[in-house]
This record gives C-alpha cells, sequence and structure tokens, in this order.
C-alpha cells in the first residue's frame, strides 16, 4: 500500500506549457514523470509502475483513448485522469466507461487537480486494502492470542520481541499443529511492518504451475487463460510480511525464482519486463526437516541460509506439557464466551489425563478436543467421564491404563471419523484437525486398516 511512499505520476500531454505547469503543480508532493508523446508515455508504463497516469485525450501520434484502455489492461490498478479541452468533453465522458477515474478540463484549476489525485490515490489503496483483507478474512477472521509458559515458548516470545525492527528472515520449524502460524503472525504484529499486509503463501496447497503467477503476478495474455493483469502476492506484500508456509514444498526451480527475490528484492510479472521494487520481510514455515532435505537435494542450501536468518523451533506439546493446562482453559474460554457460558473447567483429573497424552497432532488437536467436548457436555465443570462420552461404546476404557486407554480412544474415534467420511484421508485429517502425515502415521501406529 503507497501510503508512506511518494505515488509516482505520469503526465503526458504533448504540449510543453501543459507539462510543465502539472509538474509545477505536482513535484513537490508526487514523484512525477513527464512524457511528451504516447510512445514516450508507454515506453515508461512499461518499464516502471505507476500509480496514475493524467493523460491528454489528443496526442500527435496516439488516441488517448486507445492508451487508456491499453493502460488498463496492463495494470487495472494504475488510475487514469484523462485531460481534455472544453470541446472533448463528449469524449471524457466515454473513456470514463472504459475505466478512466476522471477526467480534467484545460485549463485546469490547481486545487480540482490535486483533490481528484488524491481520491484517485485513496481509491487505490482501498482496492488494495480490500484485496488483501479479503484474503486475510478467507484465511483467518479473527485474532488470536499465543498462550504458554513453558520455558521454550517464553524464549521464543522474548526473541518475536527482539527481532522486532529487524527485516530479517525467520524460519519457523515445528511438527504440524505447533502453532508455526501464530508465531508467523506474531512476528508481524509485533514489528514495525504491523500496519501493512501479512500475505500468506501456501506453498503446500498451490499447484506449482501455478505458484510463479502465485508470487509474482501476471499481465494479460502472459499464457492461456491470463485474462487480465494481476497482481502477485509480493506485491500484494509490500512494506509488509509475506508468510511462506509448507515452504519445503517449492520445488527446486522455484526456491531459485524466490531465493533471486529475496536477494535482489526486486522481480517481474509474469509475460513482463517491468521490474517491481518489493520491500518485503519474510516469514517461513515448515514442518520438515530443512537440512535433511538439502542433504537428499530436494531444498536449495542457500535459501534454507537466507531464510534461517532468525530461526524459531517450536517444540511439539509433548515436550512442553505443562502448556496443555493453560491450553486447555485457554480453548475452553473462548469456546464459553462464544456460546455465552463463561466460568467452565476442566476437572483436575481431566487435566491429568489429558497432560498424560502425547498430543500428535499438537495445538491444534488439542483445540479441536475442547471443542467437541465442550460442545457435547452440559456441565460447567469437564470431567473424565465427559472426555469418554467422546466416543461411543468405551466401556472398557475404564480398566486400562492411561495411555493404553487413551490410545484405544484414539483408535476408536479416528476409526468412526474415517468411516464417517469413506475413509478420505483428507476430510478425516480435516475434521480431526491434524495434518494428513499425522493422521497417517497414528494409523499405522494404532493399526487401523481400511
Ligand atoms: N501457543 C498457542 N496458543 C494458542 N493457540 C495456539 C497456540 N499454538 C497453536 N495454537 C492454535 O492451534 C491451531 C494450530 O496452529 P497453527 O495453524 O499455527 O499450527 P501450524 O504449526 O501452522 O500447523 P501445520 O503445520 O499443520 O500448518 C491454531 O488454531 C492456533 O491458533
Ligand atoms: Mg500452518
Amino acid at each position: 500500500m503507497n501510503t508512506s511512499k511518494k505515488a509516482t505520476i505520469l503526465v503526458v500531454d504533448d504540449e510543453n506549457g501543459v507539462r510543465q505547469s502539472f509538474n509545477m503543480v505536482l513535484k513537490d508532493i508526487y514523484q512525477v514523470l513527464l512524457s511528451a508523446s504516447g510512445r514516450e508515455a508507454w515506453e515508461i508504463l512499461e518499464k516502471k509502475k505507476i500509480d496514475i497516469v493524467l493523460l491528454d485525450i489528443m496526442l500527435p501520434d496516439a488516441n488517448g483513448m486507445d492508451i487508456l484502455q491499453k493502460i488498463k489492461e496492463m495494470d487495472p490498478n494504475t488510475e487514469v485522469i484523462m485531460v481534455t479541452a472544453v470541446k472533448e468533453i463528449q469524449t471524457a465522458v466515454k473513456a470514463i466507461k472504459l475505466g478512466a477515474y476522471e477526467y480534467i478540463i484545460k485549463p485546469f484549476i490547481v486545487d480540482d487537480v490535486l483533490t481528484i489525485i488524491n481520491r484517485a490515490l485513496e481509491k487505490k489503496n482501498l482496492i488494495e486494502q480490500v484485496i488483501y483483507l479479503k484474503d486475510e478474512l478467507n484465511r483467518y477472521g479473527y485474532f488470536e492470542k499465543i498462550v504458554g509458559s513453558d520455558k521454550k515458548m517464553l524464549g521464543i516470545f522474548d526473541l518475536i520481541q527482539s527481532i522486532c525492527d529487524s527485516d530479517g528472515a525467520v524460519l519457523i520449524q515445528g511438527e504440524s499443529g505447533t502453532g508455526k502460524e501464530l508465531v508467523a503472525r506474531a512476528v508481524h504484529n509485533q514489528s514495525s511492518r504491523k500496519n501493512h499486509p501479512f500475505i500468506v503463501i501456501n506453498c503446500a496447497a498451490i499447484p506449482m504451475t501455478l505458484m510463479e503467477s502465485e508470487l509474482f503476478g501476471h499481465i494479460k495474455g502472459a499464457f492461456t487463460g491470463a485474462s487480465s493483469t494481476i497482481m502477485g502476492k509480493l506485491e500484494l506484500a509490500d512494506k509488509g510480511t509475506a508468510f511462506l508456509d509448507d515452504i519445503d514444498c517449492l520445488d527446486v526451480n522455484m526456491q531459485a525464482k524466490l531465493l533471486r527475490v529475496i536477494q535482489e528484492k526486486e522481480f517481474e510479472k509474469l509475460g513482463s519486463n517491468k521490474v517491481i521494487k518489493t520491500d518485503v520481510r519474510f516469514v517461513a514455515a515448515s514442518n520438515k526437516d530443512l537440512p535433511d532435505l538439502i542433504e537428499k537435494g530436494l531444498f536449495r542450501g542457500d535459501l534454507f541460509y537466507r531464510l534461517n536468518v532468525f530461526p524459531i523451533r517450536i517444540p511439539p506439546l509433548r515436550e512442553r506439557r505443562g502448556d496443555v493446562e493453560l491450553l486447555l482453559q485457554h480453548f475452553l474460554d473462548l469456546h464459553s464466551r462464544r456460546r455465552g457460558r463463561p466460568g467452565r473447567s476442566f476437572s483436575r483429573e481431566a487435566i491429568n489425563a489429558l497432560t498424560e497424552y502425547d498430543w500428535p497432532g499438537n495445538v491444534r488437536e488439542l483445540q479441536n478436543l475442547v471443542e467437541r467436548v465442550a460442545t457435547i457436555t452440559k456441565d460447567s465443570v469437564i470431567g473424565l467421564k465427559d472426555l469418554a462420552t467422546l466416543s461411543i461404546g468405551r466401556k472398557h476404557i475404564k480398566d486400562m491404563p492411561l495411555k493404553e486407554a487413551v490410545n484405544a480412544f484414539e483408535k476408536q474415534y479416528i476409526t468412526e471419523v474415517l468411516e464417517s467420511v469413506d475413509y478420505s484421508r483428507k476430510r478425516a485429517s480435516e475434521i480431526l484437525g491434524v495434518h494428513r502425515n499425522t493422521l497417517l502415521s497414528r494409523m499405522t501406529e494404532l493399526g487401523i486398516k481400511e
């Protein structure tokens, strides 16, 4: 979003006097570029990112209307203000139908020009914010706080504070469900970039064939099906943070392209030669052992070192069992507040049993368990028996040692969920709130077969 940097305005007019008067009025506030012909204007537009074009309708070598259409095709986010003589007002009105923002009549009034440009810039910023917010809402929708009192977690909170003014990349590693995305958001929210976008790039979910366009954007016609010009996520993340989730899923080719952007801080949209400068802080996450992938030739060592400026390793929940109680109460409070039933808690026995449990799906699994048990159970104190009601037909569990009981419960529950979705691993892992790989390994460990 261009709130703090100077917006760039291109003035296209064949009359030197008009160009110079616009320049006088604008040069102290904006970065102004002048061009006397359609051809010259086009050369600039192909090379530089322009926020607003002041475009004369009658040019010696081109029709302003044609240029307007080409600009809008190249980047719908560039706003065009037509500059016109009184006798051409009909054409100016037509230009607005073709996507021009406004028109200014020559000779112009300085205040009017400044107001129109200001409004156009506001509109541009709003559009960029809407694109960003839509993306945020789709993925998240609400702000969450990080809970933890374990020493390792406190160390992570301190680290997040101490790197808040740095632009160095952050690499977050940890098993599925340990809170990598939450930590990435905290890194952004506590940094000086917090009023700018936090853009998530989900490397596992985007097919590699579309990844390049997702990151860098493309211009209309760049490839079959590219029917309009689209901003890439790295352009949207300008001045903010780009979160590369599941970075290990990027193929080696894309890894090289990403490395280039991190090093050179610039890139081009697909199909375009125009260099886009970017000021982005990179935060990446992975639940894989990246050094191991480097050894196998699946991950580039140079990219790893570029990203690993500030490494954060989130321990699995079973290595910080003290946090289980805090998290249980935290998620129960969230649930209760939403349902208008505050003041609920877990019994000591239930807390002890759940603290013993190994949580292969980590915090996400715990969160889902609280959600289910708090929905099913009506009592204000949730006890061991309520955990048992999570699954039907578990009458033998009470005679078993805790670990076996938990395993028996988990086996039965996973089996029920799998049956309910016709053994789709993808759907089941969504319902259970664990990563697909966690589900597969638990199925093997517990001996669950189709
Ligand atoms: N310390 C924590 N305090 C509060 N909530 C947490 C904490 N850690 C994780 N969560 C919650 O647990 C869920 C899973 O966390 P998150 O999505 O960040 O995990 P992840 O490490 O990115 O997992 P994956 O590798 O599967 O993508 C989220 O709903 C998150 O809000
Ligand atoms: Mg994640």
